[in-house]
Formats: C-alpha cells, sequence, structure tokens
C-alpha cells in the first residue's frame, strides 16, 4: 500500500509517497517531472552499493536516461568541498535546464543535492528519495537545503523545494541500528514538540520502531511527515512555527560542530542529546516541570541514546566554545542565541533574549 502527503505549498505543492518497494516503481513515479526525461543520481557510496542497481533499473524501464555522481559517505562531505564536486559534476555530464535530479540517500545527500539542484545553471528540480529514517521523517521534506562550515551547521544554504518524495521503508533493512536510532530522535521530536500523545506513543513503541517492526515503522514515519507537513504548510520560509521543529537544535549543532562533523556524533545523536538539555535547560529556568524533563531523558536513555554530554561521543566539550557556537546559529537575533525550549511534554516555545550567564553555567555544570 502507498500512503501520499501532500505538501500544500501553493505552486511549489507536492506529495510525499510512502511505502513498501517503491524503488521499483520510481521511473514511472517521477516520469511526469522529467521534462528531457534525462535525470541524474546523486548518492554516496554506502547507497549505491546496495540500492542504486534497482533503481538504475526502475528508469530504465521508464525509459528515463540516467548518469550517476557517487559521493563519498558521512556528514564531513556536506561541505563547500563536496558541494564544488557535485556541481562541477553535474556541469561536465552535461546537466541542463529541465533535467532532473534524483537525491537519493540520506540527510547528507538529500541537503547536498538539493543545495546543487538549486544552484547549477540558477535551479534544477529535484526529486528526494531518502533512504535513513531520519531523512524519510524529516529532511526530505520542507525544502530546506544546506552544508556546514566550521562555523557551524546549516549556514550556508537555500530553500528549494523537491518536486515529489519518495520515501520506500523497505531501505531501511539494510540501515544500521546506530543510524535508526539517529532518526528516531528526529520522530520523538514531533511528539515533544505538540502532541503529548505520540510522545506516549513512542515510550510504549521506541523498540519495535528500531526493529523496523512494520506496523510500527509505518505508523511513526506517517505521523511524523503529516506533522512535519502542517508545519511546513503554515511557515514555509520559517518566520514563526515552523522553528519549534528545531526544538533542542540550537544545543543539537553546537555539539555537531565542536565534534567536528567527523562522523564520531551522528546528527541524530546529538538531536537526542539536544531534546534532554532543552529539557533540562526549561525546568532550570522553573519554565517546565521536573518530571517532564526526567521523563524524556529516561525515554531517550532506554531508547540507547547517550544524554550525558561527559560520555557524549565528541566529549570533551568546553562550555564556552559551545556557548560561542550557539551564538552562531542561524537563529541567533544580535548576536544573542534563540533556544526552542518547552513548557512540558508537547508544549514547545522559541525563547529569545536568552540569558548567556545562566546558560553557560548550565553547560558548565554539565560539560566538566
Ligand atoms: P547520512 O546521510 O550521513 O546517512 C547516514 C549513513 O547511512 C551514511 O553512511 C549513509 O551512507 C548510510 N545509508 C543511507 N541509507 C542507507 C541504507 N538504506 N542502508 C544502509 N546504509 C545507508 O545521515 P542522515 O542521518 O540521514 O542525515 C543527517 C543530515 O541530515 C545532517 O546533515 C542534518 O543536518 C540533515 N538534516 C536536514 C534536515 C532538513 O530539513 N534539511 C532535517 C534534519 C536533518
Ligand atoms: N528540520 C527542521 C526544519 O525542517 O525546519
Amino acid at each position: 500500500m502507498t500512503d501520499s502527503i501532500r505538501i500544500s505549498l501553493g505552486a511549489r505543492s507536492y506529495d510525499v509517497l510512502i511505502g513498501e518497494g517503491l524503488i521499483a516503481r520510481a521511473g514511472e513515479l517521477m516520469a511526469p517531472y522529467a521534462k528531457t526525461r534525462r535525470v541524474f543520481i546523486v548518492t554516496d557510496q554506502n547507497v549505491a552499493r546496495l540500492h542504486r542497481p534497482a533503481l538504475v533499473a526502475s528508469l530504465e524501464a521508464a525509459g528515463l536516461a540516467n548518469w550517476t555522481v557517487t559521493l563519498p559517505a558521512g556528514e564531513s562531505n556536506k561541505s563547500f568541498i563536496g558541494l564544488e564536486m557535485l556541481t562541477r559534476h553535474l556541469l561536465q555530464a552535461g546537466a541542463e535546464r529541465g533535467d532532473l535530479v534524483i537525491a537519493f540517500g540520506g540527510g547528507v545527500i538529500g541537503d547536498l543535492a538539493g543545495l546543487a539542484a538549486g544552484l547549477v545553471k540558477r535551479g534544477l528540480d529535484f526529486v528526494q528519495m531518502p533512504t535513513t529514517l531520519l531523512a524519510q521523517v524529516d529532511s526530505s521534506v520542507g525544502g530546506k537545503t544546506a552544508i556546514d562550515t566550521p562555523e557551524g551547521k546549516n549556514l550556508i544554504g537555500l530553500f528549494h523545494q523537491p518536486r515529489l518524495v519518495i520515501a520506500d521503508a523497505a531501505v531501511l533493512r539494510t540501515l544500521p541500528l546506530r543510524e535508526m536510532r539517529a532518526g528516531y530522535a528526529e520522530i520523538v521530536k514531533i511528539g515533544l514538540i505538540n502532541d503529548a500523545p505520540f510522545f506516549q506513543w513512542c515510550e510504549a513503541n521506541a523498540a519495535d520502531v528500531l526493529a523496523c517492526d512494520p506496523p510500527a515503522l509505518a505508523y511513526a514515519i506517517r505521523h511524523a511527515i503529516t506533522a512535519k507537513a502542517a508545519i511546513v504548510a503554515a511557515d514555509e520560509r520559517e518566520q514563526g512555527v515552523r522553528a519549534l521543529l528545531n526544538l533542542g537544535h540550537t544545543f543539537a549543532h553546537a555539539l555537531e560542530a565542536h565534534a567536528g562533523y567527523d562522523g564520531a556524533l551522528l546528527h541524530g545523536e546529538a538531536v537526542a542529546a539536544g531534546l534532554a538539555l532543552a529539557f533540562a535547560y526549561a525546568a532550570e529556568l522553573q519554565l517546565c516541570p521536573r518530571q517532564d524533563a526526567e521523563r524524556v531523558n529516561a525515554h531517550l536513555e532506554s531508547a540507547g541514546f547517550v544524554t550525558d554530554l561527559r560520555k557524549l561521543p565528541g566529549a570533551p566539550f568546553v562550555a564556552e566554545r559551545l556557548a560561542a557556537l550557539m551564538k552562531q546559529h542561524k537563529k541567533a537575533v544580535a548576536a544573542a542565541p534563540t533556544l526552542i525550549l518547552a513548557h512540558g511534554i508537547g508544549r514547545a516555545f522559541v525563547q529569545t533574549q536568552v540569558d548567556e550567564i545562566r546558560l553557560l553555567a548550565f553547560l558548565e555544570e554539565r560539560t566538566q
């Protein structure tokens, strides 16, 4: 069965198709968007090895001429060097306006290929084919594309919406457990933002989702995408409510930049630690019940995440450096960090005018 969720953005609207075995139908599904019948697959070495043959067979069956650009895997390729390599490959392969780019991989490939598609010849159309849980439930939907720099995460980027998203849950069977867990962080985040019953569902079903149990996984993916679709439709360019999708992310992005994008700390692992920190900090400011912060932390730990910064991959973290990175975050206003915190489970809010001295003391307490 294939589910379809509409991302309603006027002329930029598109569908997210979710189901098992969709790679075999990818050619037929994306053919209406391939005006020149020429497509460029952008992927990484792991996904190419495991899943490219099935995609190519499906494109050929639909009569789509195709070329593949295969990049090394990992966050470190979401960089200026990775972007240069990819955009120049596309130009050298003769990509033209009217050709279609396929981002076939996790969030790294989605963000990088989406950005390259937005830049080459001032904009090519692209399709997202997310192959990690994280990319299926979050990064492939909503049109944010970016690369990282030493100054911080995702600071160079564009909004460039895909024409279609094809999420084949069957490809997740080859995904390592650590990567499944990283994606689960963005699922549980949805419950913590504005959906306490869904958080409760997560508490009861996390193990089944992580074990790729088909009904639990399908429910979690559909629920997370539906929630994200509503927020993106209400606020495509993040002028308001979309910021809530970054609950805990000001902490998370600083942890990732501090760790150095070398694969030691995965984005989803940083998000889980960031969610725990956001609740702990809100509790310390007496903006959130302490029991809620403890419940969130307990759930994340029972799902296998590390929330103690002293033990998190990438440690030791230096509080002053984390605080400086948080000021550099995209959401900073007048050089002061913006935090997405919560008044309780399912009650996220945006906090500007953060007390930097108090925040630094909080970080010092957790890093020493
Ligand atoms: P990733 O793209 O690095 O993929 C993780 C690993 O899994 C890689 O080694 C990849 O080769 C491998 N892989 C991918 N699919 C596989 C499969 N089916 N089987 C086996 N291995 C597979 O990481 P990710 O967690 O998917 O994405 C993280 C990135 O997403 C971060 O850069 C983050 O900033 C970004 N992100 C963007 C948004 C957005 O809105 N644009 C939202 C959330 C996260
Ligand atoms: N992942 C945050 C957003 O899409 O807005």
